[in-house]
């Protein structure tokens, strides 16, 4: 029964633009995702991530040094079939508790090599503000505060730092909440997606 936790994110996001909840995925579905063919076998068919879209994609590792591979919900594995489906129930429990209209998801898998980072930015493009909710699954098992790798939330008047630690969710407000993403001394692992207004376009695919 995901409720209570659908439940605490939806309070979250209402009263601070921002939730976390821990035990999102379960110990045994963080394994089975790390241990599927996307992540293992086709560990090659990750690419650097960009910053900006489509025309204006531009290849920075001063602001971000990332490897993504974008997750085809029609031909997903099964372990991160079962991540994308509670997503798509997160949304249907948000639309109704908050009364909003979120349409859809895109999500991508992601790799930080140790040493690489994301700087302070905002999840939102100039020109697109479908991206409405930022939401980012981690995967690392036995995660310290010596290793780094923090998600770094800018609140009003405080800063927010996240382990990346297995099954752990962190959903904000993709409008609203800048954000970093520290430098790890270990290999960091994540699906990263957003919550759409609108139905998702191909374009990654
Ligand atoms: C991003 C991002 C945060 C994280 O990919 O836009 O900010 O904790 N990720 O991985
Ligand atoms: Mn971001």
């Amino acid at each position: 029964m995901m409720d209570e936790t659908f439940e605490r994110i939806a309070d979250g996001l209402a009263e601070h633009g921002y939730a976390i909840a821990d035990l999102f995925l379960s110990q045994a579905e963080v394994d089975a995702i790390r241990n599927s063919a996307d992540f293992l076998q086709e560990a090659d068919q990750f690419k650097k991530a960009g910053i900006g879209k489509q025309n204006d994609l531009q290849i920075n590792e001063a602001i971000r040094g990332d490897y993504i591979r974008w997750l085809d919900k029609n031909n997903a594995s099964v372990p991160a079939k079962v991540y994308l489906d509670r997503l798509q129930e997160l949304i249907g429990y948000i639309n109704r508790t908050l009364f909003l209209s979120l349409k859809d998801y895109e999500v991508h898998m992601t790799i930080y090599p140790a040493g690489t980072f994301y700087k302070r930015h905002l999840d939102q493009f100039k020109k697109d503000d479908h991206r409405k909710l930022s939401v980012i699954c981690y995967l690392n098992d036995h995660w310290q505060d010596e290793h780094g790798g923090q998600l770094r939330m800018y609140l009003d008047n405080e800063t927010k730092d996240i382990l990346p630690v297995s099954g752990r969710l962190v959903c904000f407000r993709s409008d609203q909440i800048e954000h970093e993403v520290l430098p790890a001394t270990r290999e960091r692992l994540s699906l990263t997606g957003w919550i759409l207004d609108q139905v998702a376009d191909l374009r990654h695919l």
